[in-house]
């Protein structure tokens, strides 16, 4: 029996990823930030919400599509932007791309990662989305959005949370940090991990070599390991709702803000040309105090929601969650680790598993709440309706 064949859910592939990965590679993906609250936070405050079932009601016929930005998606989700797939397995972004086309979701691309936009677009097909940290030298912004423009990405995701970076102090400690700095300790800890060593870094060295950030501008394309010397482009501290205007103005597709935490920034993204929000908090990894986005979920909804598309992402692990964010007025949720770990166990195979696992809980879910679409999904399905 395949290691695969042994996940029956997202924590059994996490506890596979874990064996697989060197600690500083599965922590990176894993882990928060600080003390970690705002992660425990986000899956507490959804087993807090408990369900009312309805039976008997005719489930013959169920469709468990959507209308996702103006096309069906199989499933209100899609791959959230996560800058490490390609280290969890070789090619691991395209991996994870082709399943999400597979499955027919949108997956989006982030900008740190390691496959070129270009190779995605070209080689996954699917409905993709690219992921954007604005920069300092904002022309280099441009350029690279252009890029995905040019190759033709269906939505520009413009990630707001993370002007000042993060505190991921486990990262420090691993010697975990990008540009990755190879220390003796990562060093043994990769030698520990030889299926992992052999079966993606060497795969790398001896066809592309290594990784580099192949979507940033040429100037900043280094490897993946270059000395913390080296030059690095700077996120733009000074990014206001004026870049997202000049922004909605040079990009044609649709844009969608992530990071939203509250029901003004929710309105602002609207009025500033948002298609869409993501309520994020970054699943944990960015503000640790922040709040469970499934608790700022009602607010966002009730400003924009009949205006825009709203998405939340951050702790979904269980297709019951997906239930939950759609019944509080989420259009749909993007997943992060839950797919990330599938990757790590077994590529793009690992990657639709994880998906089918959270499509059947999610189907199964529906059915005891006596919802045969995503129409008939509202907060009467709650046996305690959120306050707000
Ligand atoms: C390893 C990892 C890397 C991430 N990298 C990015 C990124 O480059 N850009 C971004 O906007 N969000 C990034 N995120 C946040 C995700 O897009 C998403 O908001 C989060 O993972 C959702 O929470 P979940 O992992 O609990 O599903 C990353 C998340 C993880 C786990």
């Amino acid at each position: 029996m395949s290691a695969l064949d042994r996940c029956y859910n997202i924590a059994d592939m996490r506890e596979f990823a874990r064996r697989r990965l060197p600690k500083g590679v599965f922590e990176y993906l894993d882990r928060g930030a600080e003390d970690e609250i705002a992660l425990v936070d986000n899956r507490e405050a959804f087993k807090r919400m408990k369900l009312r079932t309805r039976f008997l009601v005719d489930l013959t016929e169920r469709d468990m599509g959507t209308e996702l930005l103006g096309k069906r998606a199989e499933l209100p989700l899609a791959i959230a932007p996560t800058g490490i797939a390609g280290l969890t397995w070789y090619q691991g972004e395209l991996e994870l791309a082709k399943a999400a086309a597979a499955k027919g979701i949108p997956f989006t691309l982030a900008t740190g990662s390691i496959t070129s936009m270009e190779k995605i677009a070209e080689v996954a097909g699917g409905r993709l989305w690219f992921q954007l940290y604005m920069w300092k030298e904002e022309e280099l912004s441009y350029e690279m959005v252009g890029r995905a423009r040019d190759a033709g990405f269906e939505a520009l995701v413009v990630t707001i949370d993370g002007g000042l970076g993060n505190n991921r102090e486990y990262n420090r400690r691993n010697g975990f940090t990008v540009p990755f700095t190879i220390t003796a300790r990562g060093l043994t800890d990769m030698t520990l991990h030889p299926r992992w060593l052999i079966g993606v870094i060497f795969r790398y060295l001896v066809t592309t070599g290594m990784p580099r950030h192949e979507n940033y501008p040429e100037k900043y394309a280094h490897r993946i390991t270059r000395g913390a010397s080296g030059e690095r482009p700077q996120r733009h501290t000074a990014m206001t709702w004026q870049d997202i205007d000049r922004m909605r103005d040079f990009w044609p597709g649709k844009l969608i803000i992530k990071g939203i935490l509250r029901e003004e920034d929710a309105v602002l993204a609207v009025e500033h040309g948002a298609d869409a929000v993501v309520v994020s908090n970054h699943g944990g990894r960015a503000l640790d105090s922040a709040a469970p986005t499934i608790d700022i979920l009602p607010e966002v909804v009730a400003a924009v929601g009949k205006r825009t598309t709203v998405i939340l992402d951050s702790g979904i692990r269980r297709g019951s969650d997906m239930v939950k964010a759609l019944a509080l007025g989420a259009d749909a949720v993007l997943t992060g680790r839950a797919t990330l770990y599938g990757t790590s166990v077994a590529g793009q195979a690992g990657a639709e598993k994880a998906l089918s696992i959270l499509a059947t809980e999610f189907e199964k879910t529906m059915a005891y709440v006596g919802c045969r679409n995503i129409a008939e999904v509202n907060a009467d399905i709650f046996a305690k309706p959120p306050a707000y």
